[in-house]
């Protein structure tokens, strides 16, 4: 099988100030498949996916070392657009952060700041949305009801529609699922495998039952020796890494040994 790849990082470190959060890591993420990056607390999962949208660049005195590839574009070269970048590369957080403003407007703000004024071309982009992140049926009659008054379950699927409704490429999930109930759960990872029908996923997940479900590829992050900073130790098909890890520590991990 041949798979095309969507990101290829190629030893890449990254530095908060003088505190080095990655060491040399090198990965390439297969375009329209859910990629989940495991590993314990503090060895730079998250650190890693806001590399990938370059949204460290918002934290002041940060800075890369080595290539992150986008189809062939080295995303750290100067001159690229950060901000085309980010909606090219679109990211879903932790806690769901809806705008406290209307459904509507909450999935028709991008499009407006990309410059579509029309309001039937906006209503179009919003139920499409709204469909491609399964929630239509559930809001289509309460467009204007405050995003906040919807339930957490709800409001990521919001979240995610928001990144949809600026048709990008890739959407990162750091962690979507861990404020939700087991329902809202199973939902979203549903979500995920459509969705990876037509986009690049790369998920965050504390949770070993939800990336050995719902993903294709996983990578395993460790603290380096020193365990001064974090790094890939392992990656590989998701069923070889939870069945035959290859490296002891991953064993360890994926066993719930430690975590
Ligand atoms: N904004 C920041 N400024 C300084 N250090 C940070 C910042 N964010 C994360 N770190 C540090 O980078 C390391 C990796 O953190 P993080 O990427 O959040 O790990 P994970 O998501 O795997 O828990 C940790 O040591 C953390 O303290
Ligand atoms: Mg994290």
């Amino acid at each position: 099988m041949s798979t095309m790849l969507k990101f290829q990082v190629d030893h890449l470190s990254f530095f908060y100030g003088a505190k080095r959060a990655l060491t040399d890591v090198t990965l390439a993420i297969p375009e329209r498949q859910i990629t989940a990056l495991i590993g314990p607390s503090g060895c730079g999962k998250s650190t890693f996916l806001r590399c990938l949208n370059r949204m460290n660049d918002t934290i002041h005195g940060t800075r890369a070392e080595g290539r992150v590839l986008l189809d062939d574009q080295d995303i750290y070269a100067p001159g690229t657009d950060v901000v085309d970048l980010r909606r090219r590369v679109g990211m879903v957080f932790q806690r769901p952060n809806p705008f406290p403003q209307s459904v509507f407007e909450n999935v028709a703000f991008g499009p407006r700041v990309l410059g579509t004024t029309s309001r039937s071309e906006l209503e179009g982009i919003v139920e499409a949305s709204l469909r491609g992140a399964d929630l239509w049926d559930e809001v289509k009659d309460g467009l204007k009801k405050d995003a906040l008054s919807f339930s957490l379950g709800q409001q990521q699927r919001l979240c995610i529609a928001r990144v949809i409704a600026v048709k990008p490429e890739v959407i990162l999930m750091d962690e979507p699922c861990s404020a939700l109930d087991p329902i809202s759960t199973l939902r979203v990872e549903d979500l995920m495998r459509e969705l990876a029908r037509n986009y690049t996923i790369v998920i965050v997940t504390h949770n070993m039952q939800q990336a050995s479900r719902a993903s294709d590829t996983t990578a395993m992050m460790m603290l380096t020796d020193d365990r001064k900073s974090g790094t890939v130790i392992e990656v590989g098909e998701t069923k070889q890494v939870f069945t035959k890890p290859q490296d002891k520590r991953t064993e360890g991990y994926v066993t719930g040994r430690y975590g």
